[in-house]
């Protein structure tokens, strides 16, 4: 099929028009030379991007980490190709959905750092990361390291492939306020032994938000002949940074997530030389072990799903990368930084600003977790979620992009008296 026949049918044809939001991106024309740092403390200028988002008028939404619902533009783009692939039904599914998705790989790759051919399209994270854990070649007696702050369900998923292949896995705990990236690295090495294979590590721990050192890390396992397995499904769309800066070998994300896609929208990254060691889980007949196509096959799905990816994307380029992850450190640091030193209150996430960005976690004293979050939102309004476990104790905050301090200054009072 030619170009221009391509683009005639193709829902991605209108692709790079910056969802015809003309306003918008004049709006961000007009402050393409305020540093980010300082438009991140504009909340007037925030305010433009809050009015694109129909928010719930019942509670101050500070869980945004779950699912981070999306903005009307992107809603309208969903919808209209749901409309584009209903009407053309299987004309469309025959002949545009496999070169469509490729299209929108092709606009992911350069988004998360790597090549086209090293990444794929999946549904979630946990699909990424299964595909990697349930379809690697395991033997009696290898090892897998992780942290026991890791994802219930893939931790579910190590202890799975322990069950059914004797795989042993080491538990080790990442402590919530380190002092430096060597004593991360450090615990990860001690847990090393000659029968280690992997090493399941998040970039950044979804109970707490910390960011840990990915790059030293991979480093340190690679002299060890370790594999490290990324779970990033906090950090596409949230903070900067280039796959193959963090020189890891598998890197499963939610785009759900920060990227604000539709829900059931994720990614998987292998790095080449690994691929052919990887069997698939679903089946698609591919047999070039080169190829991401043989081990992300998924049959037929929601395709308008992933088109609306690039429509994320674009949503993402317009905002900029680095004025949305300095936003939400702000917005972390906002409150972090007025209730850190209180007596009774538990801050479970590192204050440097390398070491974390939008997401952290509160405690206080004597107050269980899921009890601060029911009265978070019995007397404040607030929606949070509680944790009580991994050696955490608090509720999980996370702002989005259209937050404002007023917002967080609900919460501040709310944990000022609280804790008094
Ligand atoms: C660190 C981490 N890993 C994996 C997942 C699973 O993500 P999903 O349900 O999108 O597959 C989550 C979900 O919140 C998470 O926080």
């Amino acid at each position: 099929m030619n170009k221009r026949a391509f683009l005639k049918h193709s829902a991605l044809a209108g692709m790079g028009s910056v969802l015809g939001m003309d306003s918008f991106a004049a709006a961000f024309q007009r402050v393409k030379n305020i540093e980010a740092d300082l438009l991140a403390r504009d909340d007037k200028f925030w305010q433009g991007i809050r009015n694109q988002y129909l928010l719930k008028p019942d509670y101050i939404n500070l869980e945004n980490g779950y699912y981070n619902f999306i903005p009307q533009p992107l809603l309208e783009k969903y919808i209209e190709h749901i409309r584009h692939i209903n009407f053309h039904g299987s004309w469309y599914m025959r002949n545009y959905s496999v070169l469509d998705k490729a299209s929108v790989v092709e606009k992911l790759a350069p988004v998360v750092g790597c090549a086209p051919s090293e990444l794929a399209i999946t549904r979630n994270t946990t699909e990424s990361l299964d595909i990697v854990i349930a379809g690697k070649h395991w033997t009696s007696g290898d090892e897998i390291i992780m942290a026991e702050q890791e994802y219930g369900t893939i931790i579910a998923a190590i202890r799975h492939v322990a069950d059914r292949y004797g795989v042993q896995h080491k538990m080790i705990s990442v402590p919530n306020l380190p002092a430096s990236d060597e004593e991360i690295v450090d615990l990860y090495r001690k847990a090393i032994t000659p029968k280690t294979k992997l090493i399941l590590i998040s970039h950044i721990i979804n109970i707490t938000g910390q960011i840990l050192p990915i790059r030293k890390v991979c480093d340190m396992a690679h002299q060890f002949g370790v594999e490290v397995l990324v779970d990033g499904a906090h950090a596409i769309g949230h903070f900067k940074f280039k796959m193959t800066d963090l020189n890891c070998d598998y890197y499963g994300s939610s785009l759900h997530k920060w990227l604000s896609a539709p829900l059931g929208s994720g990614m998987l990254y292998v790095s080449k030389e690994k691929m052919p060691g990887i069997w698939p889980l679903i089946i698609g007949g591919d047999k070039d072990p080169f190829k991401m196509q043989r081990i992300t096959h998924m049959g037929t799905h929601p395709a308008y799903t992933t088109l609306t990816i690039a429509d994320a994307i674009d949503y993402y380029q317009l905002i900029g990368p680095e004025r949305k992850e300095a936003r939400l450190r702000y917005l972390q640091q906002y409150w972090t930084s007025k209730v850190r030193k209180l007596p009774n209150i538990l801050l479970n996430t590192p204050e440097d600003p390398a070491r974390s960005c939008g997401i952290a976690n509160v405690g206080i004293k004597g107050i269980p977790p899921r009890d601060l979050a029911t009265r978070l939102m019995d007397e404040y309004k607030i929606f949070t979620v509680g944790i009580d476990g991994a050696n955490v104790f608090g509720c999980r905050i996370t702002p989005n992009i259209y937050t404002t301090t007023a917002e967080l200054d609900v919460l501040i009072g709310a944990l000022k008296k609280m804790s008094a």
